[in-house]
């Protein structure tokens, strides 16, 4: 590894401040809402890496199949020669991109961006180990928070895979990919990874599975909120709650609070008094149709190169080119 970024203290300080800020903001409009970035502590991180591997959670076997299927095209039709992975995780998939580019010879440079450090520093280790010639230049931050700190030069490829942009609500979509399109420069491309509009059994099967790990999941950020803020949230006092907003095209995962209770977060000097049936909302994850990425893809200024899906038709992925 040539480069680590450490968080300085400023940008500690704001991301405290952020999380102070996100959770006044989200849990005092209704319904309460979390954004999805505090699901990510170390303990999240592990526990999301477990979800990849459950049986019922079919969007990462589907896009590890596109990759496999098509990593050869989608490195050449990029050209690019900097690989950029915005919430890389342990960078599993992204080998299969990496082997491509260096069957290709065009990689020089790969920058992983995660919130997770411990997650970020041992994948961006073992890459560093794998690939002897690439430089690897991880960076820990928010991709929405610190697009300006990517590496510059050279024709980069952003990938944004697992369908992560799904969490985010149309408005964070659009400020995302509108500043993201800013950044690059011509010829630099995206590479967006989308779960698609399905049946609701399957869907709600890959958000509850039968081991509780997503749930777990879900409930680590009342932990985070605990532990960050002196919380004293309670467990027993929620139950979890997927559900398929067919309206909305996304599934929502939400903590139920089964009694009336004040819940008090010091850290945000916020009281909380929550009926029997009230409900947090801590992560949306939408659902796409092409015609529908495409759209949001072209407002941002970005053009639709290619598309590739899995054989049933599950997830795609979209390489599009800023112009
Ligand atoms: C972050 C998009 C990969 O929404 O499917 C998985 C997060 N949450 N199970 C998703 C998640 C619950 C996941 N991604």
């Amino acid at each position: 590894m040539n480069a680590r970024h450490e968080p300085d203290t400023e940008t500690a300080q704001q991301a405290d401040a952020s999380l102070v800020d996100d959770v006044r903001r989200g849990l005092t409009r209704h319904p309460r809402t979390l954004p999805p970035r505090w699901l990510y502590d170390d303990h999240g991180s592990a526990l999301f890496d477990e979800i990849t591997r459950l049986p019922e959670y079919y969007p990462f076997t589907a896009e590890h199949s596109i990759l496999q299927a098509h990593a050869d095209e989608i490195v050449t039709a990029s050209g690019a020669t900097t690989l950029v992975e915005l919430g890389s995780g342990t960078s599993e998939k992204t080998r299969l991109l990496l082997d491509a580019f260096t069957s290709t010879g065009q990689l020089a440079r790969f920058a992983p961006v995660d919130v997770s450090e411990a997650t970020l520093r041992s994948a961006a280790e073992q890459i560093a180990g794998t690939y002897p010639g690439l430089e690897v230049v991880p960076v820990v931050g928010d991709f929405t928070l610190h697009l300006a700190q990517l590496p510059q030069g050279g024709r980069r490829m952003v990938a944004f895979l697992g369908g992560t942009i799904g969490n985010l609500y149309l408005e964070e979509r659009k400020a995302f990919l509108g500043a993201l399109a800013d950044l690059l420069q011509p010829g630099d491309s995206l590479l967006l990874g989308t779960d698609l509009v399905k049946s609701a059994d399957r869907l709600i099967a890959a958000y509850d599975d039968s081991q509780g790990v997503t749930e777990a999941f879900i409930r680590n950020s009342l932990t985070v909120l605990n532990r960050e803020l002196g919380g004293d949230f309670d467990q027993a006092g929620f139950s979890y709650i997927p559900f398929w907003d067919a309206h909305m095209e996304r599934m929502d995962m939400r903590l139920r609070s089964e009694v009336p209770q004040r819940i008090t977060l010091p850290g945000a000097d916020l009281v909380l008094d929550l009926a029997v049936g009230e409900e947090l909302r801590v992560e949306i994850s939408t659902k796409f149709r092409v015609s529908k990425i495409a759209a949001e893809l072209e407002t941002a200024g970005l053009a639709v190169a290619r598309v590739w899906t899995d054989e049933p038709g599950e997830f795609a992925l979209t390489l599009a080119v800023k112009s």
